[in-house]
């Protein structure tokens, strides 16, 4: 059985069930995400390899093969066509044309689920995904379930990482109008115990913990790499669960009345379904998310229990983020651009400015260190690597405003996760494409011979489509210094 056969079993059946990864239920051989790729911008669905099985990330692969691929469609596998799609404006506009926000890159989350490969849904600030036009989700304050299985080791403190039941106008309109999952470090509205992050539920207008507004200790900072998340409520009842996704059971992290302030009982659920993002589409957070569903009717913990005891059996394992030529790391190496026109130039820095400049063996040994990078082990993920300067220790290459810069490392998790970077094969067929770990829809490109990480085809000139698959490839060698 699938975790929605689980649910129909105790009489809360699924109705949204979302899912990049496997099957939610076991005869379900439908379409799981579409995907669109840069080079032509064509679109395909990935099914599962096998009624209720494992998604077809081979598939992914191949119909990706030498370009960029965004997740366009997360569909629904409840049948009530509850599919999720790129998260329109609202109180908030996103990045993205229009307003609207980006769509996650399908290469971010590499996951195995009993040994076969798949791939997750890595949320960057300004990703967000929405349905605001649902079917069958719980309104006012009819009762409802959720679940979902999270990266515990991927959040941060801004507003707000979701998944559940919000606003249908994509704007605050007011307490009580959402019950969605949220996973952070957010302090704003709500705490739990340590410094997070923490399983939370947001209502509107607050993130709790358990009965009030602000500090309940009883719900513990969790970062297992594989997070069971649950939220659910129904008339002045509510709850918070979680645990290991890839061993172990639950644990309640609040069980009892809804919360006294204002608004919150009876709640005013709306019914539309976020992926990412608050209720008013703030998108400043981050997260990963594996597969998760919305249920009709209040799930008994023994219904949810039995859930877990799936998502432990799909055995999530991570994946691997890297791939093409390897890197050694404490190694000095150096990164030629392959353009045509451009194949003498190197990534080097004047100043704080990463930039390319024509090296030679005959340059000076000023510009032979400043073309020159050591190796690190990833600061903001350790399957990734990290870039230290030559000639200036303890600086390392990072993006911001999404340029490239030189910095000194200042000890803060932005600054470890901004100089992350996964090299994976080329996408010219050359070298190595060097992908941010923190926004993987983002790879090294020069741009008049600037750095940047820089999207197939975003908002901002050194997104361009023309000449990204060469401005993306470099090849590494031995470090001129
Ligand atoms: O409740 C926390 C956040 O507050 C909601 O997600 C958002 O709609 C509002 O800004
Ligand atoms: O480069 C994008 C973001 O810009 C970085 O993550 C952050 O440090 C800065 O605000
Ligand atoms: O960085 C040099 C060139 O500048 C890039 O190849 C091109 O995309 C841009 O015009």
């Amino acid at each position: 059985a699938g975790p929605c056969d689980i649910y129909s079993s105790g009489g809360t059946p699924c109705v949204a069930a979302h899912s990049t990864t496997r099957a939610l239920y076991s005869s379900f051989t439908g379409a799981l995400y579409q995907i669109k790729r840069g080079s032509d911008g064509a679109t395909t669905t990935i099914s599962p390899l096998s009624a209720g099985g494992v998604a077809n990330a081979a598939a992914q692969d191949t119909f990706c093969a030498n370009t960029t691929c965004l997740i366009t469609i997360i569909y629904d596998q409840s049948g009530r066509g509850n599919h999720l799609t790129q998260a329109p404006p609202g109180g908030f506009s996103g990045p993205d044309t229009n307003g609207y926000d980006n769509l996650a890159s399908a290469i971010g989350a590499p996951v195995t689920l009993n040994g076969q490969k798949a791939y997750g849904v890595f949320i960057s600030p300004g990703t967000g995904y929405r349905n605001n036009a649902v079917s069958g989700t719980a309104t006012g304050d009819a009762a409802e379930g959720m679940y979902a299985v999270l990266d515990g080791t991927h959040y941060n403190d801004a507003c707000c990482f979701d998944y559940g039941n919000a606003e249908t106008s994509s704007t605050d309109t007011g307490n009580g109008h959402m019950e969605a999952i949220y996973f952070g470090d957010n302090t704003v509205w709500g705490t739990g115990a340590g410094s997070g992050p923490w399983v939370m539920a947001d209502l509107e207008n607050g993130l709790f913990s358990g009965l009030s507004s602000g500090n309940n200790a009883a719900d513990p900072s969790v970062s297992y790499r594989f997070l069971s998340t649950i939220v659910k409520g129904e008339p002045n009842q509510w709850a918070i669960r979680g645990g290991n996704a890839a061993s172990g059971s639950l644990s309640t992290y609040y069980s009892g009345a809804r919360p006294s302030a204002s608004g919150y009982n009876p709640m005013s659920k709306e019914g539309a379904i976020i992926l990412g993002i608050g209720g008013d589409n703030s998108h400043g957070a981050q997260g990963t998310f594996y597969e998760g569903v919305m249920t009709s009717g209040y799930p008994s913990d023994a219904t949810e229990n039995s859930v877990q005891a799936n998502i432990v059996a799909a055995k999530y394992a991570a994946g691997s983020l890297t791939s093409g030529p390897a890197l050694t790391v404490g190694s000095s190496i150096s990164l030629r651009a392959t353009t045509s026109g451009y194949t003498t130039r190197y990534i080097a820095h004047t100043g704080s400015t990463v930039n390319t400049q024509v090296v030679t063996s005959s340059s000076s040994t000023t510009l032979k260190q400043q073309a020159s990078w050591t190796v690190r082990t990833g600061l903001g993920n350790s399957a990734c690597y990290s870039f230290e300067s030559v000639d200036t220790p303890g600086s390392y290459i990072r993006h911001y405003n999404f340029g490239l810069l030189l910095n000194a490392n200042d000890g803060t998790k932005q600054f470890h996760e901004d100089a992350t970077f996964c090299p994976q094969s080329g996408l010219n067929g050359q070298g190595n494409s060097i992908r941010s770990w923190s926004y993987p829809t983002r790879y090294f490109r020069h741009y008049n011979n600037i750095l940047y990480v820089a999207s197939n085809g975003g908002v901002d000139t050194f997104d361009a489509t023309a000449s990204f698959n060469a401005d993306v490839t470099w090849v590494i060698s031995t470090g001129f210094a």
